[in-house]
This record gives C-alpha cells, structure tokens and sequence, in this order.
C-alpha cells in the first residue's frame, strides 16, 4: 500500500500524541496515587458498622467539659448510641465525628455553628461548644431522598 508523505506525517503526530497523551497519563498517575489527599481520613462505607469508632456510634467524654459524638448517617436516620437525645452539661465542647454508610447526608445542629457534610467513605469532623442550655436539633441539610425530612437527633444542653 502506498501511503502519501502527508499521511505518514499525521500517522506519526497521532502515534506520538497518543504516547504523550499516554505517558503523562501514567506518570500524573503515578504520582498522585489514587489516593485522596491526606487530611480527608477514609473509611469504607460497607464496613461502618464494624470500623472504629463508627462500630460504637453514641457520646463519649474525653475530658473536662470534651465530648466526642460519634455519628453514622444512613437513610433516613442518624445513629448517634442508644440514645436519640445527646445530654451534655453547659459549657461543653463537642467535637462531631461523622460519616455515611449510604449517601451524602448533611449534619447541622441548628443554633450552633456546627455544620458539615457527610460524604460515603469518608470522616468528616467538626466542632462546636454550648454555652446556652436547650434543646438543638440535629438536622440533616443536604437532600438525601424521600426520607430526607425524615433525619434528625436532639441534643440537650443542660444546666
Ligand atoms: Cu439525610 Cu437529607
């Protein structure tokens, strides 16, 4: 077959973009990894359940006035211990660990500036302190389904 000298031309250019194309591929590949930058902390959303701190969701005082909330979000429905009502005295700084085992849920705890959203197979945090004594109401502000309406948890800061 006779191939005209332009067409070897265009014939050589593909082959080299596509090696270029190709190589700079493999290379931003392997540098980045296919890893998430690492201050967003994974964990695998099929194994929430059985994946610490997530396998023991509920309140847990780490110090004067420090609680940890361990929360795990699934529709339509927030897991946060035996208890649906999160008692803690006035004064208390919270520190709200989170993640999903299904969809992305939002976590709000209305009155307070503690607001974040919860992304399947990743650990979201955020932390608030309560100096007003009362009811807040965890609320979930990013639509999740039919459901979405649905999610909530009360804390109570008490005096
Ligand atoms: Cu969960 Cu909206």
């Amino acid at each position: 077959m006779h191939m005209h000298k332009y067409e070897k031309l265009w014939l050589l250019f593909g082959i080299t973009t596509l090696l270029v194309f190709t190589i700079t591929i493999g290379v931003s590949a392997f540098y980045m990894g296919n890893q998430p930058p690492s201050c967003l902390v994974t964990v695998d959303p099929a194994n929430v359940d059985t994946t610490a701190p997530f396998d023991q969701p509920g309140l847990k005082q780490v110090g004067d006035n420090q609680y940890e909330l361990i929360v795990v979000a699934s529709a339509f429905n927030y897991d946060v211990g035996p208890e649906k009502v999160i008692q803690v005295p006035v004064g208390s700084t919270i520190n709200f660990i989170g993640t999903t085992k299904d969809v992305i849920h939002g976590f709000e705890v209305a009155g307070s500036n503690a607001n974040m959203m919860l992304e399947p197979g990743y650990i979201n945090t955020v932390e608030a302190t309560f100096n007003k004594p009362g009811k807040y109401t965890i609320v979930c502000n990013e639509y999740c389904g039919l459901g979405h309406h649905l999610m909530f948890a009360t804390l109570e800061v008490v005096e």
